[in-house]
């Protein structure tokens, strides 16, 4: 949401912006801008739409030359995408990008009115933009006291890029809530959202921590504190390389990071299994503390928040230990029943989805132990919680969350293994079986890719349709919901899923020969009941697509197509049976020609709630 790069070195700095912007794309937007210094003056370039268009505006009007500058692509909040409410906004001798929101714009906006400043657009960013100006006017041109004071001033969310009219070849970056990173090259320094923006140049950054401002220059960044002190930050190294973020061959980054599958898995879970049993201790998750947790909560969006329905399926069965599941942006509003002996799980790729945030603060408050599974080193949620896992996914680039998934609930299986073990509902050659199995499945993950063709005419069969149904039972509903959200959110073809045994419950009346239904039988506890179910929509109409096990040979009247898997544990079954259901996602949206990585209205990271 938002991405912001900014650039001081030698190079072109228009062009490292928009190559450092390219790779911000995945992150939603709907404008993009640049401004740099051109001969010491500030040149502004900005235009609606994607990267290629401020491209060509600038090949019609003139890319703006030098060698210092920032760059933004916009998800719009306040105001619609236009080019006026583009980044970057200026005051008289200020000039900034923005991500995140600023809460109080409003009352700024009119103090600012009030002292005979005018405004180009409808952004809440302008506001900052004219509140520093106004404070750097004041104190006669100190742009680091300028900005401590606006800084005192604003509420919200916000990482911002600024440079002064008066400072060319300087570029300051401050944040609160939204990401920043400060990139180190030689004779060169970046700030980006993301460190992906800027792995061709260098692999080394500082974490901007919120309170801090970074003065960068040719020669490198200085990080000072509010009362202009500076501060010895510790230079990190990305262990992600440039072809991390790159589509290596593949169509779209969707299909290649379902291709990761099995290596993320293999390198998230193999640090954490000491002696064939799973050992969270780096993590700071001991067997004497999960013993005393009472009861569980996971807390997280989207798929995040279905990777989180797995493992509650699966920690109850395990464990037995009582799980609920909450969907952030309702937990924290809600006044959760959440205190001392219970743990919040927060579950989140990027770490900074604001509602999850939000409520890993708010489970905190309430006395509550927290444990973050996060994918982004150094993000704030992973800072903040009392504990931590990170996924070892590796940059996730398409808005479409797959390989992120696969790891969460690789890891939400570790976490109930070891759980289930210190509370003594299974025994170690169980919890010893099951971990050697876990290790497996990145195996019969690539097992399953190879029938990817299979997946594409399954998909081929789904694009006229204008609604579909996922159902199933147990882990299949579980899984149910996450095929759902992955075929509408790129294929924009209307979809819900469903308790298979909820349907005659009113659903069911939906069925006729349009509504395809996507039925999810790998659970063999249940399996008939669901195979009931199916026969239910196929008698009135459904055409079928089962996903189930290839032991399981449907008789005529159950389904028209079958996507078959290995058979495998069924508590495992997730790991194997989300894949066709990225597949058949992703095939149909290719088919319907839809922008598949960056889907429309959507962005990657949601830092605003
Ligand atoms: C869908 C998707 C989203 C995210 C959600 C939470 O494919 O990716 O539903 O899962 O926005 O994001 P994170 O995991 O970054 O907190």
């Amino acid at each position: 949401m938002c991405g912001i790069v900014g650039y001081v070195g030698k190079r072109d700095c228009a062009d490292v912006l928009l190559d450092g912007l390219s790779r911000l794309e995945y992150r939603g937007y709907d404008s993009a801008g640049i401004a740099v210094f051109e001969n010491d003056e500030i040149k502004v370039a900005k235009s609606k739409g994607r990267l290629a268009d401020l491209a060509e505006k600038m090949r019609r009007e003139g890319k703006p030359q030098g060698c210092a500058g920032i760059g933004h692509t916009r998800w719009a909040t306040h105001g619609e995408p236009s080019d006026r409410n583009s980044h970057p906004h200026s005051g008289s001798r200020v000039t900034l990008v923005h991500n995140g929101i600023i809460e109080n714009y409003k009352r700024l906006k009119d103090f600012l009115l009030s002292v005979g400043r005018t405004f180009a657009s409808d952004t809440d960013t302008e506001v900052v933009a004219q509140l520093i100006d106004y404070y750097y006017e004041e104190n006669h041109g100190n742009p680091v006291d300028a900005i401590v004071k606006a800084m005192k001033e604003l509420e919200g969310s916000y990482a911002l890029g600024v440079i002064f009219a008066d400072f060319p070849d300087m570029v300051y970056a401050l944040r609160k809530e939204s990401p920043l990173i400060v990139g180190i090259g030689e004779d060169e320094s970046f700030i980006a959202s993301d460190v992906t923006a800027i792995l061709q140049y260098t692999r080394n950054y500082y974490l901007l921590e919120p309170g801090e401002i970074a003065v960068l220059t040719r020669r490198g960044a200085k990080v000072y504190d509010l009362h202009y002190q500076q501060i010895e930050k510790e230079l990190k190294t990305a262990d992600w390389d440039v072809s991390a973020a790159e589509k290596g061959g593949y169509p779209h980054f969707m299909i290649k990071e379902i291709h990761e599958q099995p290596t993320a898995v293999k390198t998230t879970i193999t640090p954490r299994i000491t002696d064939g049993m799973p050992d969270l201790s780096e993590c700071g998750i001991t067997p004497e503390k999960l013993a005393a947790f009472r009861r569980i909560h996971v807390v997280a969006c989207g798929t995040a928040m279905h990777a989180g329905m797995v493992g509650k399926y699966v920690i109850e069965k395990l464990a037995k230990v009582e799980v609920n599941v909450d969907i952030a942006s309702e937990f924290r509003y809600r006044e959760p029943l959440v205190g001392e002996g219970d743990l919040v799980i927060i579950i989140s790729q990027s770490g900074e989805t604001a509602d999850s945030l939000a409520a890993l603060r708010l489970a905190k408050e309430l006395g509550a132990k927290t444990l973050a599974i996060v994918n982004a080193k150094g993000s704030s949620i992973a800072r903040e919680a009392d504990m931590l896992i990170y996924t070892h996914a590796g940059p996730e680039i398409a808005v479409a969350s797959t390989k992120a998934y696969m790891v969460q609930i690789a890891v939400m299986y570790l976490f109930a293994f070891e759980l289930a073990l210190a509370k003594g509902a299974i025994d170690e050659a169980e919890c010893r079986r099951l971990t050697a199995l876990l290790q497996e499945t990145p195996a019969q993950i690539e097992a399953i890719l190879e029938q990817k063709d299979h997946a594409a005419q399954i998909a081929n069969t789904l694009i006229t349709a204008d609604s579909l149904l996922y159902i199933g039972r147990g882990l299949d509903y579980a899984l149910s919901m996450e095929g759902s959200l992955k075929l509408k959110e790129i294929s924009y073809i209307h979809s819900e899923s469903y308790a298979a045994g909820e349907l005659k419950h009113g659903t069911i009346s939906l069925i006729t020969e349009n509504m395809p239904v996507i039925a999810v039988a790998t659970q063999q506890k249940l399996f008939d009941k669901t195979i009931s179910n199916i026969k239910e929509v196929k008698a009135r109409g459904a055409k079928v697509v089962l996903v189930s096990r290839d032991s399981y040979v449907p008789e005529k009247d159950v389904a028209d197509f079958k996507f078959g898997l290995p058979d495998f544990e069924d508590l495992l079954m997730p790991m194997l049976a989300v894949v066709p259901l990225q597949l058949i996602a992703y095939y149909t949206a290719v088919l319907k020609g839809t922008d598949v990585d960056k889907p429309r209205n959507l962005a990657k990271s949601v830092t605003v709630e």
